[in-house]
């Protein structure tokens, strides 16, 4: 898709988004389509990841996002590579790149890596030559605008840059949903005459579509923080069920039954408490673990545990979906072959970053089983992540194939499709006793062990023929 010139364009804005990835990529296509008078340019290092947007797919699975990139790109949205002349058009630039947890030096393994993002701030002053509003729409740690202002601001030019922080609550998977019709959005400014002056730029942004009492405007570091703090408070939701769901495993309670117990007062509610074997995307344990960084940083070491347990739980709970296949299939998987329905972190997306799939395959290929894994969008990043194994993994874009000859299937990503296979034939391919782990919860565990499955959910009494 050629990229014109501003000059020859005659559009109200030009917004630049540097990072063309899960984030920016569906938010700027949303901005355009429901922005048609400004220009809207994504720019991404990854040249490969451009040219996919400029292409017939888009690299990112999203339902509904290739007919909007379809309806806007080359009109008012703009994929590219040039990003110091996008800097140079841009009057707001939103700043969507990578932050991952750091795996080097002070603060490996928690810390938040902000190597991008600082490459990002001084490639912006190195290119700008007029005022600009810089949006922080990457995750970052609280007071990060402090830092980018600091750098910025260093200018010898004469130019002001006002640093904003608006921070994305879109789920992978339901991202143009949540970009359409958003719970709220978020804008946080210094509160000088300059930065509530940028903050109203960026409302009018989204005013374009976002009623008015959902868009809510804060101080900067407030707008930061609730960003961790939203991720940390829906991790720690899942990990209080899958707590729980280990205990219904002793207790012929089951965790379905509870989860909607509970979650039918409205003090909780009913989201983000289903029992599974563990959250994965690259955002919860990233964003719980820069917290817990930023805790012991301010000597909250208490707090800091608090939340770092919300991880370990869920690392547990995977460990414990491994151990438990292991018992029931006679305490030994060498030799034998086990399906993963599934391998994206979840469904409606092709993601598959911190999925605990990856946990699995690992954990089952530590006790010399045979996985065949089979996604129906996933496909071609497991092989990436696992592109170090040489033996005992292989892929397979059919369940029934994938199925047949296994002594077990795993569920491991909730694809409605899963529900609607035909598990008779399905278990007519695979050697008895045949053995389904249910690691989300959705298929009809009652209907499979009447066809003759030997059926182990989450939270749940086993179904078994022995
Ligand atoms: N994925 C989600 O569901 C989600 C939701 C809300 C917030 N976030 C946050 O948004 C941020 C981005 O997440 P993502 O999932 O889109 O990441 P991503 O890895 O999919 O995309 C980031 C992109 O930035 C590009 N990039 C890095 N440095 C660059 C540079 N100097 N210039 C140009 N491009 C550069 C990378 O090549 C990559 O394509 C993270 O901070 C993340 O925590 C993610």
């Amino acid at each position: 898709m050629p990229y014109p010139m501003g000059a020859q364009m005659k559009f109200e804005k030009n917004i630049l988004c540097i990072g063309a990835g899960y984030v920016g990529g569906p938010t700027m296509t949303m901005i355009a389509n429901k922005c048609p008078n400004y220009k809207v340019t994504v720019v991404d290092i990854n040249k490969d990841r451009i040219d996919a947007w400029n292409g017939p797919n888009c690299p990112i699975y999203e339902p509904g996002l290739d007919e909007v990139v379809a309806k806007t790109r080359g009109k008012n949205l703009f994929f590219s590579t040039e990003t110091d002349r996008g800097i140079r058009e841009a009057d707001i630039i939103f700043v969507s790149v990578n932050t991952p947890t750091k795996t080097f030096g002070e603060g490996a393994g928690k810390a938040a890596d902000l190597q991008y993002w600082e490459k990002t701030a001084r490639q912006i002053l190195a290119n700008s030559e007029s005022d600009k509003i810089i949006i922080e729409k990457s995750t970052l740690p609280v007071r990060t605008a402090e830092a980018m202002e600091r750098i910025l601001n260093a200018n010898t030019k004469g130019i002001h840059f006002e640093v904003l922080s608006n921070p994305e609550f879109l789920a992978e998977g339901s991202a143009m949903q949540d970009l359409e019709k958003p719970d709220r959005v978020l804008i946080g400014s210094r509160e000088t005459p300059e930065g509530i002056k940028a903050r109203k730029e960026v409302v009018a942004i989204y005013a374009h579509w976002v009623p008015a009492k959902n868009i809510l405007e804060s101080n900067v570091w407030s707008a930061e923080l609730s960003k961790l703090t939203a991720n940390a408070f829906l991790a720690q939701r899942i990990s209080s069920i899958n707590s729980i769901s280990a205990l219904c495993e002793k207790t012929e309670a089951d965790v379905d039954e509870v989860a909607y117990a509970i979650g039918t007062d409205s003090r909780i509610g009913s989201r983000f408490l289903k029992a599974s074997v563990g959250f994965g995307g690259s955002c919860f344990q990233k964003d719980i673990l820069n917290l817990v960084y930023i805790c012991h940083g301010y000597g909250l070491h208490e707090v800091a545990e608090y939340w770092e347990s919300v991880v370990k739980l869920n690392q547990w709970q995977q460990k414990r979906f491994i151990k438990n296949m292991l018992g029931n299939m006679f305490n030994t998987v060498a030799g034998k072959r086990i399906a993963l329905f599934g391998f994206a972190f979840k469904a409606n997306t092709g993601d598959t970053r911190e999925s605990p799939a990856l946990a699995i395959t690992r954990g089952l290929l530590e006790e010399h089983a045979e996985v065949i894994i089979t996604d129906p969008k996933a496909l071609p990043h497991a092989r990436e992540d696992l592109r170090d194994i040489k033996s005992g993994v292989s892929f397979e874009p059919d369940p029934y194939k994938a199925a047949a000859g296994a002594h077990a299937i795993a569920v491991m990503t909730e694809w409605k499709e899963y529900q609607s296979l035909d598990y008779e034939r399905i278990l007519a391919s695979m050697p008895q006793p045949a053995f389904i782990f249910d690691g989300r919860n959705i298929l009809d565990h009652r209907k499979l062990f009447k066809l003759g499955f030997n059926v182990f959910a989450i939270g749940k009494a086993p179904l078994k023929h022995f």
